[in-house]
């Protein structure tokens, strides 16, 4: 079950290994290993509580890790998102993050800025270089949307689009950074079939576009297009996720 001819011939992207994650008591990841090849489309797996969003969380430099460590391109990760970001990871969340007053057009631009080139004193100036590079940015931002079907949404409020419509737009947004490496946590959660079908076709079209992609799929959202074509699974064992289940249900 690979998803590409010779994907496993080359070298990983990313490589986790031994990544464990303690909050106090509480063992949320234990001991983890997996790749992920360029090219690839991966599918992390396992029941609500597993640590899925942790090990996302790890790898994407917002939490560390109690033990193990995360390798991409054959190097360790900075425990920083931004120098993680820097890298080429992108990620979303599992619940939609979005700016809602701001467009489609300027949350996807918010993506294009994290790569933008021109420094803060040319864009306070409005120099000639600074212009050229926004009119780049929106150009890029213009593709994604385009990519995506959302281009006659570009100037409508982001809060003002249907669920499904917000989940590609933080989709558009994790995109515009023109990541190696793109992250999505449960992105099928919330969508209706056709949108499900229409999202594994898009993530399809993005790592045919050269970004390799890991995503989060929990055993309550499937994405309904998965298949043995689609992505290559991680599930994670059984042992490890009712370990984190059994001493996870705490109230605070
Ligand atoms: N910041 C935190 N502090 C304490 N416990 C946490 C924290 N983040 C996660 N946990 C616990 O770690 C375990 C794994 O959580 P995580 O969110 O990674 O699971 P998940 O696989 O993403 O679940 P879901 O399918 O519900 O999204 C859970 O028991 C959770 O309560
Ligand atoms: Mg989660």
């Amino acid at each position: 079950m690979t998803s590409g001819a010779g994907a496993h011939l080359a070298p990983p992207l990313l490589e986790v290994q031994g990544l464990a994650k303690e909050f106090g008591g509480l063992a949320a990841v234990r001991g983890v290993d997996f790749a992920v090849v360029p090219g690839q489309i991966k599918a992390l797996i396992g029941p609500n509580g597993a640590g899925k969003t942790t090990i996302f969380n790890l790898i994407a430099g917002v939490l560390a890790p109690t033990r193990g460590r995360v390798l991409f391109e054959g190097r360790p990760l900075p425990r920083r998102p931004h120098a993680v970001a820097a890298r080429g990871i992108a990620r979303t969340f599992q619940l939609v993050r979005l700016f809602g007053e701001m467009t489609v057009l300027e949350n996807v631009l918010v993506g294009c800025h994290r790569r933008g080139g021109a420094g803060w004193a040319a864009c306070a100036f409005r120099t000639r270089a600074a212009r050229e590079e926004e009119a780049r940015l929106r150009l890029r931002a213009h593709a994604v949307l385009n990519l995506l079907g959302l281009e006659g949404r570009a100037e409508t409020p982001a809060a003002a689009l249907p669920y499904g419509e917000q989940r590609l737009v933080e989709v558009g947004r994790a995109l515009a950074m023109e990541p190696k490496l793109l992250l999505l946590d449960e992105p099928g959660a919330g969508l209706n079939r056709d949108e499900q079908a229409r999202l594994a076709g898009l993530i399809r079209t993005i790592r045919d576009g050269g970004t390799t992609v890991l995503l989060v799929v929990s055993e309550d959202h499937p994405l309904d297009d998965r298949n043995a074509s689609f992505a290559e699974e991680h599930v994670l064992r059984p042992a490890e996720a009712d370990a984190a289940r059994a001493e996870g249900v705490r109230e605070l």
